[in-house]
């Protein structure tokens, strides 16, 4: 196969290199294509433009295929802790007994907030929206730590950093609950792993410890490992680009929380239960729900429904459904929302309309059912998501500096008016 690419345009060729990943990707390396022609490309939405080379995750949407550092996801959800593959995602290779316990310390000795800190939770409406809550908290945590604002992408200082946002974005997020709920703070117990400090700081009583059952604490576990790293999604780009301007890591994943917030990204996880509610309050048969989201003159959309890159089916989605029913069955519940979100899916996958466009659930649809089996509350959904995918985060944002990237700064073409003569405010 040719290494290079033709570009005619204007009766002049142009030759550009083409690179291919460690799986047969593809790209053509259009980095000299203004400077040589003085046409930019068009891509909104960014379908068919790499933003960078990476070495952390691999996604197959055609086949769905998720890999972290090469490891399968299928592996990593039933074999690893979150913590391990945290480890995983930033440093590239599983930790080994010694480095597992080196990292777990690190995150065990950052876990407290600075008590001037907690007094801020207090400022915010009871209302507050905890997405809004994490995304301010995590610039306000970076002022108590002023040796977090500078830039290191390794060494001691890189190291710190990460585990001190890993461990602190578990106690923001349950003390950002625990405030709207009008209940005490829990302070974190060195004692307890990764997830069930974090049981613990969201459901422990005065006089009631809360002890996090196996079944809720492995449930709890295999969300966050799901939702470590994705690639160049939304949010994950969005602390590339803040990163890009060398903004210190607080500040790129506050963003990074922002972007994941909206309901056709992370946001999809409290709106799929809100859907399955409407539903099931309605009484309406889903035909109905399907007829609004096929009607092009109607912005209805089934959410947890459809992925820029699986086309087959989101693999995240099969083990988090699986989940559900193990962790449904060990709690001895049962769940109306898990019947109504099955037959749904049912539904779409005997419709032309769902099948031609290769919309099937995705990590979202049934995560809500999850969460909620295991007592998370609705408006936390978004937030757990966060806790997830924050090693992702990290890790690009350390990959960005580490491939010293230029500058996000993407171009456009102008549509507006021409240059016009300034008219003063009395003629106007
Ligand atoms: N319900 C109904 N129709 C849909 C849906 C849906 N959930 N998703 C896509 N479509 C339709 C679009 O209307 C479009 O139809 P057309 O070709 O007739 O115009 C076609 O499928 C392609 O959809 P796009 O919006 O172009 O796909 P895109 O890749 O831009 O968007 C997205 C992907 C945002 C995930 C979209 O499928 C969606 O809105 N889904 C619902 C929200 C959701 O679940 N988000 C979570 C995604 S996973 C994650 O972020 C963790």
């Amino acid at each position: 196969m040719s290494d290079k690419a033709t570009l005619q345009l204007q009766g002049k060729t142009y030759e550009f290199d083409v690179s291919i990943g460690t799986e047969d990707e593809r790209c053509i390396d259009i980095s000299t294509l203004r400077s040589e022609t003085g046409f930019i490309t068009m891509d909104p939405g960014f379908g068919n433009t790499g933003s960078t080379f990476s070495s952390i995750t691999y996604v197959d949407g055609a086949n769905g295929v998720l890999r972290y550092r090469g490891y399968p996801i299928e592996d990593l959800a039933t074999k690893t802790t979150f913590v391990e593959a945290a480890y995983l995602i930033l440093y590239g290779e599983l930790p080994n007994k010694e480095q597992l316990t080196h990292f777990s310390n690190q995150l065990r000795e950052h876990a407290w907030l600075h008590t001037n800190l907690e007094h801020h939770f207090s400022g915010f409406p009871k209302s507050a929206p905890p997405m809004a809550i994490l995304s301010a908290m995590l610039n306000l945590v970076s002022c108590f730590h002023p040796e977090v604002l500078d830039v290191h992408s390794d060494g001691p200082e890189f190291d710190r950093t990460a585990a001190l946002l890993l461990s602190k974005v578990r106690t923001i997020a349950a003390f950002s609950y625990r405030m709207a709920a009008g209940k005490p703070f829990n302070q974190p117990n060195p004692n307890l792993s990764y997830c069930s400090n974090f049981l613990h700081m969201m459901f422990t009583m005065p006089y009631q410890e809360y002890i996090a059952p196996k079944v809720v604490e492995n449930a709890l576990k295999l969300f966050l490992v799901l939702h470590a790293d994705h690639e160049q999604n939304c949010s994950t780009s969005t602390v590339r680009v803040v990163g890009s301007s060398r903004a210190n890591l607080f500040s790129s994943v506050a963003a990074g929380v922002c972007a994941l917030w909206g309901p056709l990204h992370g946001g999809a996880n409290a709106a799929v239960i809100r859907m399955l509610e409407d539903i099931r309050e309605s009484g309406r048969p889903l035909d109905h729900y399907l007829d609004m989201a096929k009607d092009k003159n109607n912005p209805y959309r089934l959410m947890g429904f459809g992925h820029r890159v699986y086309k087959n089916f989101d693999p995240r989605s099969i083990i988090m459904k699986k989940q559900v029913h193990e962790v449904l069955n060990e709690l001895n519940k049962t769940d109306p929302l898990l019947e109504i979100a099955m037959e749904l899916e049912e539904k779409t996958l005997a419709d032309d309309y769902f099948v031609s466009r290769h919309l099937y659930p995705n990590v979202d649809f049934y995560s809500g059912i999850l969460l909620r089996a295991i007592g998370i509350p609705l408006n936390m959904y978004t937030v757990m998501f966060a806790i997830g995918r924050m090693p992702g985060w990290i890790s690009n944002w350390r990959e960005l500096l580490e491939h010293n990237q230029r500058i996000s700064r993407p171009r456009q073409i102008y549509t507006g008016q021409s240059a016009r003569k300034f008219i003063p405010l009395e003629d106007r």
